[in-house]
This record gives structure tokens, sequence and C-alpha cells, in this order.
């Protein structure tokens, strides 16, 4: 009998269980493992070196339950240190980039709501830049993760209002799993499509385990999931 493939998930907290659901759908065959760091998060705040350290424990202990690959379903982590992550890891280290692709290929203006962390990196810039058509306004939420993680995990009260800009976009990319939980309400206070990149991270998955065909050709993990609101 052959035993069933293992992944690991990973976010920061509450966050990558959007992932994970994904996930659990598309690839039941699969044994998951799911690692929220919900004692350290948010960590769109943090210092590098310190995130690396608890992203670290993480893979430690994906390796040793022998995993066939991992999920980053955290953007702010993939932007940090995916690479290092990668040159130091065995099995293959799925990221998740901000659904700029995907929603750059239907809208032309453009909100992308992210952690500090994730919009000040190389990577999202590049990203960014490959749109020259699209205009982007990259606002960078340093609380919202935080209290979301909060919001769910303790109860509290969280008024999305107090931290969305006032503009007018005709889509918003949702550059943090953290605000998934908010898809439609996100999609409503804007009144247009939503994207993010949940779908193309588990495609990317598929692929990587069975070498299936991605259902969409794109960079790693910005695929899109549109609002139903
Ligand atoms: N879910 C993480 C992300 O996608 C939240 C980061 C944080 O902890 O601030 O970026």
């Amino acid at each position: 009998m052959r035993l069933p493939m293992r992944v690991g998930v990973f976010d920061s907290g509450v966050g990558g269980l959007n992932v994970l659901a994904q996930c659990m759908r598309q690839l039941p065959e699969v044994q998951y493992y799911y690692y929220g760091d919900n004692a350290n998060a948010p960590y769109g705040l943090r210092q590098k070196e310190e995130v690396v350290r608890f992203v670290d424990r993480a893979m430690e202990q994906f390796a040793s339950l022998h995993v066939d690959a991992a999920i980053l379903a955290c953007n702010t982590v993939t932007a940090l240190c995916a690479r290092e992550l990668r040159e130091k890891y065995p099995f293959p280290i799925i990221g998740m980039e901000p659904a700029v692709r995907p929603a750059a290929s239907v809208c032309r203006d453009v909100l992308v709501l992210a952690t500090p962390h994730t919009v000040q990196s190389e990577r999202f810039r590049r990203l960014v830049n490959a749109f020259p058509n699209c205009r982007f306004t990259v606002y960078a939420l340093p609380r919202l993760a935080g209290e979301i993680e909060r919001c769910l995990a303790r109860g509290t009260m969280l008024t999305l209002s107090d931290h969305l800009p006032d503009c007018s976009p005709d889509g918003v990319v949702l550059g943090c799993t953290h605000y998934i939980y908010f898809r439609r309400e996100i999609a409503r206070f804007y009144a247009c499509p939503v994207f993010d990149g949940v779908s193309g991270t588990v495609n990317r998955l598929e692929r990587v385990l069975f070498g299936r065909a991605e259902t969409e050709q794109t960079g790693i993990g910005d695929h899109h999931c549109p609002a139903t609101n």
C-alpha cells in the first residue's frame, strides 16, 4: 500500500487555514500538517531575523515529519525568506505572492492590500513593475492581520473600515492570507472584484506533487479566486 503524500502548511497564524481548506478540497488524498505560529503572530512588523528564526522552527518540524512539500501560506514570509528556506531544506517550498497578475489581466486600477514587509520587498516591486499598463495603489496595513488574528482567536471586535483606504479601484488584491476571511466585506466595501493567491498556490502544489497541469499558467501562487459578493 502506498503511503499518502505529506504536506506542511505554514502561516504566522490563522490566515493559512484558507489555503489549507482549498488544499483539502482539491487534493484530499494528501496528508496535511498545519503550523500556525499564533504565539508570535502577527509577523508584519517584526524584524526579518526574528521571522526567519520562527519559520525555521516550523520547517525543522516539517523536515522531521518527512514532508514531500511545504507551503508558505503567508505572503509576508514568502517575501522575506522563501529563497533562503529553499536553499536550506530538501523538500520543495511553495510560496505565496499577492495575486497581482490575474488582477492586472482584467482590471486597470488595482488596489493592493498587504503587510509592510510584503509591499516593501524587491519581489513585490518586480511583480508590480511587470504590468506597466495597470495603475496600482499599494497600501501597507501594519495592524490588520493582527486584529484579524485577535478577532478570530479571541472574539475581539474588528472595524474593517478603520483600516481600509478610501479609494475607488476596479479590483482589489488581498496580499495577506488573513484578509481572505473578510473577502466578501472587502468586495462590498469597494464594490469590485477581489483577488487572492489561494487557488494558484494549490494548483502549484498539485503540479509539484503529481505533475498535473495547472489550470492557469502564472507565477508562484498568484492566481485568483473571484470574490462572491
Ligand atoms: N498571513 C500573513 C500574510 O499572508 C500575515 C502576516 C502577519 O503575520 O503579519 O502575509
